[in-house]
């Protein structure tokens, strides 16, 4: 690592021209969807998506999801059978994955898949996700843009904080609106299977396309990385479901919190208690709470409802145990970092 640090370069059409031709030559690109920031490579280059696995510091059995501009370029390199056209229809360009087989022919990397002959598609909605996928003209794989096991980006700045010059550019966006990764669906058997909960409820889906499975979710064999027990970690612990916090603790509080106890140092996911406002500020409160010198972090109970399964599903890996093969101390360069 050197203290050089990544372009954050604006969404000007220029800007755009020019992460696209960063992303057609084979360089690391972060960029803003309506989730959280994306590092994004060119898809089809052994090459870049192996410096994604190397940017990240993930381990290698977690394939990545392939974004894509719109359905017709999820058909090029995905096989869509009526279930997944019609949650396209519905919820795309938006925060829903669906895993699908992959077409051969599509030239995809094969480690996108990480060796399974399925492969996750998205269509972003945020409109600079949209014009930089048009601008690169090629499927860009794209996990979170942060060290493998931390918290997710939903702002540039913690891009950079995260990854550093393993990075060669931001394209900024701001603020990530949802705040918590898409929804991921497997449709590769017969039986459709939640493999990440998120924005997309999974009544919406079943509205659409009947009965799905939950994950069995056995973090030795992850199908997702967010099925790794320890993910989403903070540096400092998690205790989940508190009702006050001691003096040493920060206090992550949501809802009215004016008379409840504790906490050297709060943030409020929201105040008007709206899961939707939480899940935006979830990621960012939890990087500002762990720079607090606090001993640890108390985080009050959410409500296991709507967006609050996927705010849950996040605090619950955040919070477990953190073993050396899951690497979670990914605070990387951030702890060099004075910002904020
Ligand atoms: O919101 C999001 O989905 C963000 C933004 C950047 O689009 N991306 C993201 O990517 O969260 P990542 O790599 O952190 O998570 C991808 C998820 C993982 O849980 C991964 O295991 C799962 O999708 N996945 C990808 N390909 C798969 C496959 N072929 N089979 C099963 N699961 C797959
Ligand atoms: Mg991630």
């Amino acid at each position: 690592m050197t203290d050089k640090h990544p372009d954050i370069i604006p969404a000007t059409p220029a800007g755009l021209a020019r992460a696209g031709e960063a992303l057609r030559k084979g360089d690391l690109v972060a960029f803003p969807t309506e989730t959280v920031y994306g590092l994004g490579g060119d898809a089809t280059d052994d090459r870049a998506v192996a410096a994604i696995f190397a940017a990240k510091g993930r381990p290698q059995f977690n394939p990545l999801i392939a974004h894509v501009p719109d359905l017709e370029s999820a058909e090029a390199i995905a096989v869509l059978d009526e279930r997944a056209v019609e949650l396209a229809h519905q919820f795309w360009p938006g925060p829903l994955t669906l895993v699908l087989p992959r077409r051969a022919e599509a030239g995809l990397s094969l480690l996108v898949s990480a060796g399974l002959d399925s492969v996750a598609v998205r269509v972003p909605a945020h409109p600079v996700a949209q014009a930089l996928l048009k601008a690169a003209g090629k499927p860009i794989a794209a996990p979170s843009a942060n060290r493998s096991g931390a918290v997710s980006p939903t702002a540039p700045h913690h891009v950079i904080e995260s990854l550093g010059d393993r990075v060669s550019m931001v394209v900024a966006g701001g603020k990530c609106q949802v705040g918590v990764e898409s929804t991921v669906l497997d449709l590769t058997g017969e039986t459709p299977v939640l493999l990440r909960p998120g924005a997309v409820l999974r009544e919406e889906i079943e509205r659409l396309i009947g009965p799905i499975q939950l994950s069995a979710g056995n973090p030795d064999a992850p199908k997702s990385p967010g099925q790794l027990e320890s993910h989403y970690a903070p540096n400092v612990p998690v205790r989940l479901n508190a009702t006050s916090a001691e003096e040493d603790e920060a206090f992550l509080t949501f809802g009215p919190d004016r008379f409840i106890r504790g906490g050297k140092a709060r943030l409020n996911l929201s105040l008007q208690g709206d899961l939707n406002e939480a899940a935006a500020n979830l990621f960012a409160h939890l990087r500002a709470l762990d720079q607090e010198g606090a001993r640890a972090i108390a985080v009050m109970p959410i409500p296991d409802e709507g967006l609050g399964v996927a705010i849950n599903d996040r605090l619950r890996r955040a919070a477990a145990p953190r073993s050396q093969k899951t690497g979670t101390q990914g605070g990387g360069p951030a702890r060099q970092n004075n910002r904020r």
